[in-house]
């Protein structure tokens, strides 16, 4: 199937593996591209270092092509952006728009840039920054989102750019594939439907949480930094909504400390572009004091498999999903849905047309 999206990424199909931190590591995309999908390598929670290593080990695993996400907010942003060019990478994702002068750079080196936007004015700004496709994440979809439901983000992206677009927010099988596309989309993105896969590097015991959790308590909330992002309502998500404001900034700069002892730079470093994006109104002073808070709480989950000590983003999709599949069986899987989706669509338009 081929899709302007397709013809962009250089994938087979038009579904892409999102970047999740700890989660989409190179095991995981480069199984997405062997499969025909493309994947983004989470880059966002790793130091410079990591990021070529993970980059490596994609390549040593796929001729596919892929993607790198990462944060503006990490000193080295601009040596990402430098790494990726090096290694000619495919596509770059990210949430908060890298300097002019990065995009540039990316662009002219081929790079595609393909940020992730929840808010149609964040979808116009992205592409006058010069995106040159979209993720458009509808509020059902897990980790940082908006207010706007899928299929109505859509409808306001579609005609107001001019860019191929992936609907993210609730996607996990070829029907959700079929409406995305018929609603003007030229591809869908997941994060949730790739986390739960035999290659997914979460450990079993989070896993479990996520196949029994029903969509209704898959929750957003501010508490981690102070923008919503959505996961599943469990015991430390309750101790962190119940934290007085100091307990909140305690841990928030325990969470500072750990998060640049991680990326190996200095705290200075990490004060210094936080201040940049404040005075650049990216962030209050508050989310910037807060903001390593999410990729730590994540890690105690996602990494050290205590799904009750940490927080496990989540789309609402989870509560729909029930199974661990390959990652081949479920791309091919859900090519084989839309096939028929379609083909079942066509005989409801035949039969119509017999009873006319
Ligand atoms: C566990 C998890 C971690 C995530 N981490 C990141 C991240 O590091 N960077 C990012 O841009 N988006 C991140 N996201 C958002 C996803 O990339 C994606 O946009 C979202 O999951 C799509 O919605 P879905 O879960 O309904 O498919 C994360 C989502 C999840 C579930």
């Amino acid at each position: 199937m081929q899709t302007p999206l397709t013809e962009l990424l250089g994938c087979r199909y038009p579904i892409i593996q999102t970047a999740m931190g700890w989660v989409a590591d190179p095991t995981l995309v480069a199984a997405t591209g062997n499969a025909g999908g493309f994947g983004f390598l989470a880059g966002a929670v790793m130091t410079l270092d990591e990021i070529e290593e993970g980059i490596l080990a994609i390549k040593s695993n796929t001729d596919a092509p892929f993607g790198v996400n990462f944060h503006m907010y990490v000193p080295f942003a601009e040596d990402i952006v430098d790494l990726c060019i090096a290694h000619r990478i495919r596509a770059v994702s990210y949430s908060r728009s890298p300097s002019a002068r990065s995009v540039e750079k990316l662009k002219s080196a081929g790079v595609v840039c393909m940020p992730t936007v929840g808010a149609f004015k964040h979808a116009v700004k992205a592409v006058e920054l010069g995106a040159d496709a979209l993720v458009i994440q509808g509020g059902e979809g897990g980790g940082h989102t908006g207010s706007v439901a899928t299929n109505i983000l859509l409808g306001q992206v579609r005609g107001g750019v001019s860019v191929p677009i992936a609907a993210a927010g609730g996607f996990r099988d070829g029907s959700g594939l079929v409406a995305a596309l018929a609603m003007g989309a030229q591809g869908i993105a997941m994060g949730t439907r790739f986390l739960l896969t035999q290659e997914s590097p979460v450990p079993d015991a989070t896993k479990a949480v996520y196949l029994r959790t029903p969509p209704e308590n898959i929750v957003v909330s501010k508490r981690l930094d102070g923008l919503p992002q959505r996961m599943i309502a469990n015991s430390y998500l309750a101790r962190l909504i119940d934290a007085t404001q100091l307990g909140l900034l305690i841990r928030a700069l325990r969470n500072g400390l750990a998060f640049t002892k991680m990326t190996g730079s200095s705290l200075w470093d990490m004060l210094k572009s936080a201040w940049r994006m404040r005075r650049g109104g990216e962030l209050s002073l508050g989310q910037t004091l807060m903001a390593a808070n999410a990729p730590m709480m994540i890690q105690e989950a996602m990494v050290n498999g205590n799904p009750e000590e940490g927080i496990l983003p989540s789309g609402q999709v989870a509560g729909l999903i029930n199974d661990l599949p390959s990652v081949e069986a479920l791309i091919s899987g859900i090519m084989a849905e839309a096939d028929s989706t379609l083909e079942a669509l066509n005989k409801h338009r035949n039969g119509d047309k017999h009873q006319d």
